[in-house]
């Protein structure tokens, strides 16, 4: 079976390749490590099942590479996912036309399709928690966050429009704020990862507002299971799928709770950091809580790793590569 994945050096991109080459299918990864690194599938570059190409999705060259190839599988997580801290253009631009892109891939070698989006899609909605059928409520468009989501929606909306004209099979996974080794440690890589590497030092971790708010964090090995599943089953064909866990906690619990398993002496050092002084006019989302009935009626899938034996696995990794430049 070939498999194209699309954002492969990324954070969940590199994880499922290396499951999926573990279970000896034929993975060809394309990224521009503009955000992923080529040290997330470094332990696969020899391996003859994976194939690496340093490729742009908006470029005609990636679209005239594999127009004419045929994927059994096209996996889309390539995506510019935090305009809150990089550039709005690059993620329209990527978000959009990468997608398209990509889609035409697909179509034109009959593949499955499978879209990495995002539980961010459901906004402020504040009908908790967030079932795949839920509204979204987005805010107005000076605050930047919206941008990322905007996109990704109009991902969505190109699946369902490739599917009336082409009958392209896909599925949507919307994945709700993923964690573990390999992810990004800076505050592009979520909260978490920029408080481990602030514990590790023993200097105070910043928490923006007043760290009431509330996430559902979800490990990346129970991610990437959710994610087999789908891949392994006809049933989630035509489907929005939310892969998330469903035990909230707080942000300045998270912080507490990374601070104690980081083995601190000290009381643990928080700085708070209202939403006015971010660089940005800045919106935050006050509760996200994913609804994973469907994952579990449809595909038997339920996300078990308990949030503080995955930080633990994160905080190792974390410490493992201290201070080590990925490029
Ligand atoms: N990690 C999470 O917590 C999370 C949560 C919700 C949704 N998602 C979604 O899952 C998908 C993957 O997320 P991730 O965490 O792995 O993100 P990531 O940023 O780690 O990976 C995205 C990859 O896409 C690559 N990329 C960006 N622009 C590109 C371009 N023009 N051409 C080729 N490659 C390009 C980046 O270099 C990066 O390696 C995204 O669509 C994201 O919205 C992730």
């Amino acid at each position: 079976m070939k498999i194209l994945i699309t954002g492969v050096c990324g954070f969940i991109g590199s994880h499922l390749a290396r499951k999926l080459v573990q279970n000896r299918k034929h993975v060809i990864g394309v990224d521009n490590l503009s955000y992923g690194f080529k040290e997330n599938v470094a332990d696969l570059e020899n391996n003859d099942n994976f194939e690496f190409f340093n490729l742009d999705i908006t470029s005609d060259e990636f679209v005239d590479k594999f127009k004419s190839q045929n994927f059994d599988i096209v996996i889309h997580l390539a995506c510019v996912k935090s305009p809150r801290y990089g550039n709005r253009m690059e993620s329209l631009t990527v978000n959009s036309l990468g997608t398209e892109n990509v889609l035409e891939i697909a179509v034109n070698s009959k593949a499955r399709f499978i879209y990495g989006s995002t539980g961010e899609l459901y906004g402020k909605n504040q009908e908790l928690p967030f079932t795949e059928e839920s509204s979204f409520r987005l805010g107005k468009p000076e605050i930047r966050r919206w941008s990322t989501v905007i996109s990704q929606m109009y991902s969505e909306h190109l699946c369902f429009a490739y599917n009336e004209k082409h009958e392209l099979d896909f599925s949507i996974i919307r994945f709700f704020n993923i964690y573990g080794p390999g992810q990004r440690r800076d505050w592009m890589g979520g909260p978490q990862s920029i408080f481990i590497e602030s514990a590790l030092e023993g200097k105070p971790m910043e928490i923006h507002g007043d760290g009431v708010q509330t996430r559902d964090l979800t490990y990346i090995d129970d991610a990437i299971e959710g994610t087999m599943k789908i891949l392994d089953t006809p049933y989630a064909s035509g489907e929005i799928i939310n892969i998330g866990n469903d035990t909230q906690i707080s942000i300045v619990n998270l912080a507490y709770m990374i601070w104690r398993l980081s083995n601190n002496q000290s009381k643990p050092k928080l700085e708070f950091l209202a939403y006015s002084d971010l660089p940005h006019l800045y919106e935050d989302i006050r509760h996200r809580v994913c609804d994973t009935t469907k994952a579990l009626c449809l595909l038997g899938f339920k996300a078990e790793t308990s949030l503080e034996s995955g930080l633990k696995s994160t905080i190792e990794w974390h410490r493992a590569n201290k201070g080590r430049v990925f490029s």
